[in-house]
């Protein structure tokens, strides 16, 4: 049994509402110049947009993206019932557009990759997502209760959870890293330095920004900020969609959290199975910093 429903798409579980359409997604028109924002969920997307989109935008946030239902930047797969679907709102949007996805790199729609539209992949290490997934699964309603947290942690490692397994989903973008045009950043290295990151993001975007404007989007993007933006933080989105009395969306944003859920018995299964699931890879992640 899957935790809610899901339906395979060429194998990868989508929820219900995705895959019925599945065929407006993989006929989606992309333009040369759409930037893709693309993560395994809980993998810090709404960080990355903002900080992007921030950048977009010139550091000034008043001429930030408005939309408040997908937090500024559609997903190109959503379609929440009564909401204009992601495509929909994609349509509507002028160029330069960002584009946020969950998809896995094999389900993505080859539009993008025959427009050369770039895309910045955004990696978080498996145990904080799950961590993470975990109490996105407690708030949002659409999603079924997890269950207890070793239970929810069975589901995350068989990757029978929504967009599947988080080591398939990393290694592959990972693996075509050097055959689109995809720059391949980390939770962990935005949280050490983002000013580092940063200059990579604008390096790969072919843009100049002074370090005065570079300082004002670090701030704007830090934890504390970003929670209490009502732009970004989902509280605009009723209790009864994504209920967070139970715990926030801005949750707690650090590297580490797992150490406060694992216990020593999960940690060395996980680990094990994680050993196999990612050898032969060339990727690496850090569980702390
Ligand atoms: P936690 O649940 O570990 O706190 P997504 O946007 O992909 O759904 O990811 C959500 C995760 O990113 C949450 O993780 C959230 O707190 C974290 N996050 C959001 N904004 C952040 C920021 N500015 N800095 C660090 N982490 C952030």
């Amino acid at each position: 049994p899957t935790l809610r429903t899901l339906v395979p798409v060429h194998g990868v579980p989508l929820s219900i509402e995705i895959a019925e359409n599945w065929e407006a997604v993989e006929h989606f028109q992309a333009q040369p110049d759409d930037l893709v924002i693309s993560t395994y969920p809980k993998s810090g997307t709404t960080w990355a947009s903002e900080i992007i989109d921030m950048i977009y935008s010139g550091g000034d946030h008043e001429r930030c993206r408005r939309d408040t239902i997908y937090n500024r930047v559609p997903y190109l797969e959503f379609r929440i019932p009564g909401l204009p679907s992601g495509i929909e709102q994609l349509n509507a949007t002028p160029s330069p557009r960002l584009v946020k996805t969950h998809l896995p790199i094999q389900l993505m729609p080859e539009s993008f990759w025959e427009k050369n539209a770039k895309v910045i992949y955004f990696a978080r290490n498996a145990k904080d997502v799950a961590v993470s997934y975990y109490f996105f699964h407690k708030i949002v309603t659409a999603l079924p209760d997890p269950g207890p947290w070793d239970t929810f942690l069975d589901y995350y490692m068989k990757g029978d959870v929504g967009y599947g397994s988080w080591h398939e989903h990393v290694k592959g973008w990972w693996e075509k890293r050097h055959d689109y045009n995809i720059l391949y950043l980390f939770y962990e290295d935005m949280k050490e330095d983002p000013k580092r990151e940063i200059r990579k993001m604008l390096h790969f975007l072919e843009k100049e920004m002074s370090d005065d404007i570079l300082e004002k989007i670090i701030y704007h993007t830090t934890f504390d900020v970003m929670k209490t933006n009502e732009m970004v933080n989902y509280k605009t989105i009723p209790n009864d969609v994504l209920d967070q009395t139970i715990s926030p969306f801005m949750r707690k944003g650090i590297a580490g959290d797992w150490k406060n859920h694992f216990t020593v018995a999960q940690n060395e299964k996980f680990d094990e199975d994680y050993k196999w699931k990612m050898s032969g890879t060339d990727l690496h992640f850090r569980t702390e910093i």
